[in-house]
């Protein structure tokens, strides 16, 4: 048997790696030049993009922080306008959209699940005061262990959203996994949002990529958008083409949402570790341990060669992916207890590889 070091990295779902066929259809892509719209395999995802989210038109983006900054921009008729989102969200926490965009953000407190609290979303669009809104939603809830909202939920709050004229933009970052784990098609959780970002290079393994969905015109003017701030790219069709192998996997990440439930059980079975359990969960674990901090955690799991990203309140969050392998569980689990393990390959007979 073909031993391989077991993949140890759960830092993100964006350290996944092109394999040979992504690589081989990355060499043989046909390309244009996608700032004159000629290439065709961009053509080409870019149309599977608006098919996978029921929507007319997608635009190809470096980025999902690039794609939800041009939604944004895209949407916002003014600089009064409100960019309504959870405390928690990507946009919320980790983005520059209300700088870069010229929005006033207006954080909403968020249930467990992840969603907007919704008299905390109606208050924020009763304050509006005739300003122009967006109210941008997350699914999955990075920040929320991964959890998947349903579609019932996302067409409750835009609902909400749209009694006040706002338009509804959905950071799909990890919609797909969301499709998966609720098994309904991608375009069903998509239905409720005027505009979507949709990324291509986290569980879905495209080395790079990201798609913002709408109609037509939203995405004619969000083309515009990304010329001017530097987000087209040329011969972007070799990258498009791993993107299209990506979108034929898109199923696979049922695999990856069950190795993250053997994952979380067996954390859980650590004494004084408390595992979070979102409602439906993805690919994402969070765990805390009793009397460590986030740094501390993460610290410890190192020592072991387990790489994991602090959180907030002592969380640290292991991200589940195409890379990893059943046989990193008993290892990962040891390693939170504290035990010293041999190394372990994927090749040994004692495990059960994907
Ligand atoms: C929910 C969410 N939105 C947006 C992004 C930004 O993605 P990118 O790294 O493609 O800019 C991330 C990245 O992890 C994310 O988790």
């Amino acid at each position: 048997m073909n031993a391989r070091p077991l993949f140890l990295d759960f830092r993100s779902d964006t350290r996944t790696r092109p394999d040979a066929a992504m690589r081989a259809a990355m060499a043989a892509a046909a390309v244009g030049d996608d700032a004159y719209g000629d290439d065709p395999t961009v053509l080409e995802l870019e149309a599977e993009g608006a098919r996978l989210t029921g929507k007319q038109a997608a635009l190809f983006l470096p980025s999902s922080t690039m794609a939800n900054l041009v939604a944004v921009l895209a949407a916002a008729p003014g600089a009064d306008t409100r960019l309504v989102t959870g405390t928690d969200t990507h946009i919320a926490r980790f983005e520059s959209v209300h700088r870069l965009g010229g929005v006033q953000l207006v954080a909403v407190a968020q249930r467990d699940d992840g969603s907007p609290e919704p008299a905390a979303l109606a208050q924020a669009l009763d304050d509006s005061r005739e300003q122009p809104l967006i109210v941008s939603l997350e699914n999955t809830c990075m920040l929320h262990a991964g959890n998947a909202l349903d579609a019932a939920t996302t067409q409750r709050l835009a609902g909400l959203a749209r009694q006040h004229g706002a338009h509804v933009h959905l950071d799909g970052a990890r919609l797909a996994n969301a499709a998966v784990a609720w098994q309904v098609p991608v375009r069903t959780l998509a239905a409720a949002a005027d505009s979507v970002t949709f990324c291509l290079a986290k569980g879905l393994g495209a080395p790079v990529g990201s798609l913002l969905c709408g109609s037509a015109a939203f995405v004619d003017r969000s083309r515009e958008l990304r010329l001017e701030l530097g987000g087209t790219m040329h011969q972007a069709g070799v990258v498009a083409a791993a993107a299209l192998v990506a979108l034929e996997r898109l199923p696979r990440l049922a695999d990856d949402h069950a190795l993250a439930a053997e994952l979380a059980a067996g954390l859980a079975s650590v004494p004084g570790a408390e595992v979070a359990a979102p409602p439906r969960r993805t690919n994402i674990v969070t765990v805390r341990m009793a009397g460590l901090d986030a740094a501390e955690l993460q610290r410890r799991l190192a020592s072991q060669g387990v790489l994991v990203l602090p959180l907030d309140r002592g969380h640290v969050r292991f991200v589940v992916h195409r890379e990893h392998q059943a046989a990193a569980v008993p290892v990962v689990v040891g390693a939170l207890a504290g035990e010293r393990l041999a190394p372990v390959t994927a090749g040994q007979p004692a495990s059960s590889s994907r």
